[in-house]
């Protein structure tokens, strides 16, 4: 049996950062994130009846170690729900690059979820698809639907999935600045860890940030950009503060990701609509509309000539692409 899955990244506009529950990855606060159509995984899970243990490839390169391990664990999590032991390979083409703050986690959790429940009989709907994503990587429950998308922080594991949200405002457009495509020095799991545990702000920003998606729910309710745009922006830098709080310091951002911000708020002051987002890495999001996506195109080619840079619309969910039952 063999199923193979396409999904994409999400970026988060009001972000998730710290876990209530760290084996069942509750979040402690609920997020809201756009699914690009940009950068898909390609997961194909094959049931290996004769083997004893299950095998993976990432870009055809065998993963070994902690990486196996936690495709393993996510695996076990899909077998037990199938009442199975039948171990799998796993290959998976990931266009995103690999832990770069561009959550590659998210599609490539949200697209194995897709091809492990396709390829062990595991019938569920999308709801209960983003709660089984989630057990792999917490943003991976975001790519499960495409649009914009709120994860339920919940408290337990049936009550923390997401859901897509009706987005009728301005078409949106995701650049993407590529300040680096170095792999992060402090994974989000071990950052997100030693901010819970260290960092005095870690409480105001949960707080905060369960009411900024409330905030930003009424706002996408009612195809507010200027609002979601700006809350956008809020939530990030909260999030940074309670990194930059941690012992020692998380600091993700360079100094090109400040003057990123800084340019995007010159242009907003010029009219555009136009609003920075990062994660746990250096690379900044530009959210926008499609009339307004050349200017930050030439903002960004004009004053940092030396950044790549990659415009994405809004993305589908994660689907099926083959599923073969012999
Ligand atoms: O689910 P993870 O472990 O990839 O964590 C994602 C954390 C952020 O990207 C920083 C924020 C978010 O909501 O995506």
């Amino acid at each position: 049996m063999r199923a193979t899955a396409v999904a994409q990244p999400n970026i988060a506009l009001i972000k998730y950062w710290g876990k209530a529950n760290e084996e069942l990855i509750i979040p402690s606060t609920g997020s809201i994130s756009l699914t690009l159509d940009q950068y898909p995984t390609t997961t194909t899970v094959t049931l290996q009846p004769e083997a004893n243990t299950d095998t993976a490839t990432l870009n055809d390169e065998a993963l070994s170690g902690v990486e196996l391990d936690r495709i393993t664990a996510f695996l076990q999590h899909v077998r037990n729900l199938a009442g199975v032991e039948t171990r799998a390979h796993v290959s998976s083409t990931n266009t995103v690059p690999t832990a770069a703050g561009l959550a590659s986690s998210a599609s490539g959790f949200a697209a194995l979820a897709t091809a492990a429940c396709a390829a062990y009989h595991v019938q569920v709907d999308k709801r209960d698809l983003s709660r089984i994503a989630r057990r792999g990587s917490g943003s991976a429950a975001r790519s499960i639907f495409g649009g914009v998308v709120r994860w339920e922080a919940g408290e337990d594991d049936a009550s923390s999935y997401a859901q897509p949200l009706d987005w009728r405002g301005p078409e949106l457009r995701l650049v993407v600045a590529r300040v680096s495509t170095a792999r992060k020095s402090v994974s989000s799991r071990e950052g997100m860890r030693r901010t819970i545990e260290t960092s005095p702000f870690y409480e105001g920003w949960v707080r905060s940030n369960r009411e900024l998606v409330l905030r930003a729910s009424e706002a996408i309710a009612h195809g507010d950009l200027q609002t979601l745009g700006a809350l956008t922006e809020l939530s990030t830098m909260r999030m940074h503060a309670s990194m930059l709080g941690a012992e020692p310091p998380l600091r993700y951002l360079e100094a090109r990701s400040f003057a990123l911000f800084d340019a995007i708020s010159a242009l907003r002051d010029r009219g555009v609509e136009a609003w920075a987002t990062a994660d746990a890495g250096p690379n900044v999001k530009i959210l926008t509309t499609a009339a307004d996506v050349e200017q930050v195109i030439d903002c960004i080619t004009s004053e940092f000539p030396e950044l790549e840079h990659l415009v994405s619309g809004v993305g589908g969910g994660a689907h099926l692409a083959q599923s073969e039952h012999r």
